[in-house]
Order: C-alpha cells, then sequence, then structure tokens
C-alpha cells in the first residue's frame, strides 16, 4: 500500500469504480485462498481475511460501508477497512498482487457478467419479434426504400430482418466473451510476481476460462472492453433504426402500429398525441454510446506500455454503456411484445397499385418481353394512369394494350398477394419461404452460440 494515506479528489475513483465490489471482494478472497494453499500466507491469515471480506461485502450491500474518497479508490477503501476489522492480517492479502492486475480482474469479471446479461437481454426481444411476426404472419405491408413505396412485403419478413441483426449483434457479443474471458491476476504490476502463485486455481475459482499470456499485456490492454463498446454501439444503431420505425409507423400518416401507453406520453397542451417517447430516447441515446466507443479507443491510443493511470478513464463510459443497452433491450422487448399491428391500415397502404410495377415488368417478362423493354412499357404505363388520376388496376385492358399487345385478362391477376408470393426464394418475402425463416428462427434461438 502506498504511504500517502489522502490522494487529491482529483485522483479519486471510489466514487464509481465502487460498482466493482462484488467482483473485487471475490477476486480477494481467491487470490487469499491460492496465498495459502501455496504456503505464501498461513491458513490462520488467509481465514482471517476471507471472514473480514465477507463482512465487508455485507457492509457495502447494507449501505453500512463507510467509503472514503481520500483513500482513492474501491481497492484502497476495501484494504483500510480489512485493516481495521482483523489488523496486521490484512497487509499480507496485497503480496504477489498489484492493483494494475487486481482492476484488470475486476473490470472483466464485471465485464463477463454484462456481456451474458447482453446477450440474454437480445434473445428475449429476438423472442419477441419472432412471436409478433408468428402472430401476423399472413399480414402484406409496403416494403419501402428511400421512405418511398418499394414493393409489397410480409410485415413478419420486415420483421425478421431485426431479429437477424440482433442474431448477429448476440453473435458478437458471445464472442468477445471469449477474449474477455482470460484472468489478469498473477501479472503483478507489469512483469508478473515474485512468488510461487498458482494461478489456474485463481482462474478456476473465479470462472475464467484462461490465464493471460503476457503480464505487461494483460495490465495494460482494455481491448475487450473496446470491443464491448464497438458491440454495443452497433447494437443500438440496430435499436436504433427500429425505433425510428416505430416512430414513423406510430405517426398519423402512417398508422401501422399503435404503441402501448407505456411506451408513449401525451402532451400537456396538445390531447390527441401520442408520442412515442421511448422509441425517441433510445434513438438519441445511442449516441451516448458511439461517443464512449470512441472516449475508450482514443484513451487508449499513445499509451505506452504498461499500466498508465489513464486507464482508470475506462470505467465511467462503459459503466453509462452498459446501463443503457441494458436498459433499452427489455423497454425494446416490451414495447414490441405489447404494440398494437393495425394489419388492415397495412394491407390499404399495401394495396397502391404503383407498387405493382415490378410485377407488371415481369408479367410481361413471362410473356416474352425483355426485361429491360418491360420496364420501360410499364413506366409509360404508369405515367398514363397517374395522369388519368386513375390507379393501375382501374385501367381497361384496352388502355393496357396501348403499351403492349402482350397484356391480357391475367394481368388483372396481378396484386400484392401474388407479388408477395413471387417471390420465393430463399431468404424471399413469400409466406412459404417466411414460414420458414420463422421455424429457423426458432433454430437459432434454441442454439448454442
Ligand atoms: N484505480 C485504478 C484504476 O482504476 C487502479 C489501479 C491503480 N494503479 C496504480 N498503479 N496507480 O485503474
Amino acid at each position: 500500500m502506498e504511504s500517502r494515506d489522502s490522494v487529491p479528489p482529483y485522483i479519486a475513483s471510489v466514487s464509481y469504480d465502487r460498482r466493482l465490489y462484488r467482483q473485487d471482494v471475490a477476486a480477494s478472497n481467491a487470490h487469499a485462498r491460492m496465498l495459502a494453499t501455496q504456503g505464501i500466507i498461513s491458513d490462520e491469515d488467509a481465514s482471517l481475511i476471507c471472514s473480514g471480506l465477507q463482512s465487508i461485502l455485507q457492509e457495502i450491500e447494507d449501505g453500512a460501508f463507510p467509503w472514503r474518497e481520500e483513500l482513492e479508490d474501491l481497492h484502497m477503501n476495501i484494504e483500510a477497512r480489512l485493516f481495521e476489522k482483523i489488523g496486521e492480517a490484512a497487509g499480507r492479502l496485497h503480496t504477489a498482487r498489484s492493483r494494475n492486475d487486481q482492476v484488470a480482474t475486476d473490470i472483466r469479471l464485471y465485464c463477463k457478467e454484462v456481456i451474458q446479461d447482453t446477450v440474454a437481454g437480445l434473445k428475449a426481444l429476438q423472442e419477441a419479434l419472432v412471436s409478433v411476426a408468428r402472430a401476423h404472419s399472413g399480414v402484406i405491408m409496403p416494403g419501402y426504400t428511400h421512405l418511398q413505396r418499394a414493393q409489397p412485403v410480409l410485415f413478419a419478413h420486415h420483421l425478421l430482418t431485426y431479429f437477424h441483426m440482433l442474431q448477429r449483434d448476440r453473435e458478437r457479443f458471445a464472442e468477445c466473451l471469449r477474449r474477455t474471458d482470460v484472468l489478469p491476476l498473477g501479472s503483478g504490476a507489469l512483469a508478473g510476481v515474485p512468488y510461487p502463485v498458482d494461478r489456474e486455481m485463481v482462474a478456476k475459482e473465479l470462472g475464467f476460462s484462461r490465464v493471460s499470456e503476457n503480464s505487461i499485456d494483460a495490465v495494460s490492454d482494455r481491448d475487450f472492453l473496446v470491443e464491448y463498446h464497438a458491440n454495443a454501439a452497433l447494437c443500438m444503431a440496430h435499436l436504433s433504426r427500429l425505433a425510428e420505425e416505430l416512430v414513423v409507423w406510430s405517426s398519423q400518416e402512417f398508422g401501422f402500429v399503435r404503441l402501448g401507453d407505456d411506451y408513449t406520453s401525451g402532451s400537456s397542451i396538445m390531447p390527441q398525441k401520442r408520442n412515442p417517447d421511448v422509441a425517441e430516447l433510445a434513438r438519441g441515446k445511442t449516441g451516448r454510446v458511439y461517443g464512449y466507443l470512441v472516449g475508450a479507443l482514443t484513451m487508449l491510443k499513445g499509451l505506452p506500455l504498461a499500466y498508465n493511470r489513464d486507464l482508470q478513464e475506462d470505467k465511467q463510459g462503459f459503466f453509462d454503456t452498459v446501463d443503457t443497452l441494458l436498459s433499452t433491450l427489455p423497454v425494446f422487448t416490451g414495447m414490441v411484445a405489447t404494440m398494437e399491428v393495425r394489419s388492415e391500415r397495412m394491407r390499404e397502404a399495401a394495396g397502391d397499385a404503383s407498387m405493382l410495377a415490378t410485377d407488371l415488368a415481369d408479367y410481361l417478362v413471362r410473356k416474352g418481353e425483355p426485361f429491360r423493354a418491360a420496364h420501360g412499357i410499364v413506366a409509360d404505363l404508369v405515367r398514363h394512369a397517374e395522369s388519368q388520376g386513375v390507379s393501375l388496376s382501374e385501367l381497361q385492358l384496352s388502355d393496357y394494350h396501348r403499351f403492349s399487345p402482350r397484356f391480357d385478362e391475367d394481368v388483372y391477376e396481378v396484386s400484392a398477394e401474388s407479388s408477395v408470393a413471387g417471390r420465393d426464394v430463399p431468404g424471399g418475402t413469400a409466406p412459404r419461404r417466411v414460414a420458414e425463416a420463422l421455424r429457423e428462427a426458432d433454430h437459432l434461438l434454441e442454439a448454442e452460440l
């Protein structure tokens, strides 16, 4: 322990790193037991340390722990309290350890837990998406490009898009869990420790799959945190796109969904309004999450090896990102699960005959017209209908014939339903394919990552 017993507030981190207390106590317990097993400290001292830590843990959980900012950080606070509780033996806990490998261990333990929570939160939202898609599997809506009506699609097909984005997010988090799952303890300040420690024992006790392979790397890198930030940023981008669609869909202009009361608010002066606040807030919070990713990367850039105090700045942004993502996921699960899907509004919008232009071109292609020519014919036809102020389905067969003799009575069979059914390719929006996709989604939810 440093000789100084009070640090300037600028250096202190205890106001936020105390959040790592459970991990810190668990790591200290494992370390003390290992030191005793290896004969580095006595069994009696180890027992005293462990029972002291146990009562400290209790105090913290009861809100009774006397946190002192002048003691700088969480680690020094707990150690000082341990001295008060068990006396001299407390001084043996920090044998074969430095705060550098200690804090790296704490934050890796913490990160592992939140990755698991994140993966579970993602899965719950995916389940909600699948069940809403399944409950409305026959509903046709307009598919958009440039937010212009493009081609009819199944609503379920559209929703499953988000399922797949989140599936990839879930895979990315599971992937970064493997790289986070490495024990730094035993690296000391940077060079390793001059005691016969058993790192594997500590790793096993704390649930780490591996021990770090390079002591300098173990105390100086935070790339696992950057991965969490990056994955969170991408996940928020996905959620923000869904948020934007819910905002648009719940507008009076679209009216495709009605969001539940818990996810909207009224206006103080305009009683008719149902503002999609929750979706808007999620969209807004995405910016903060992006910011912390850049903050973490910039904090690492240019740091010489090994530990530098800059690394203490890894925590606040990370905690805020974790809080943001872990609160956004369940809110979206609830919002999606409870939204009222207004299928008649979607179907009505999907009935816009101009969206069948591509299908009419494909119709002509099936009758022998080359695609490029067919495309030109239909473009002229659409312009004609527009100038007459009628929809394509209201044109007479004689009107059609002015543009191509290949048109027949069966042109009136071209509809949103036939359009959707025709897209019968793997990954397409045909009902048969979407039913398959829903079953595949169930499998992905059951499968190991
Ligand atoms: N509070 C510090 C942090 O979060 C702990 C490590 C301090 N190490 C040091 N050598 N000053 O990074």
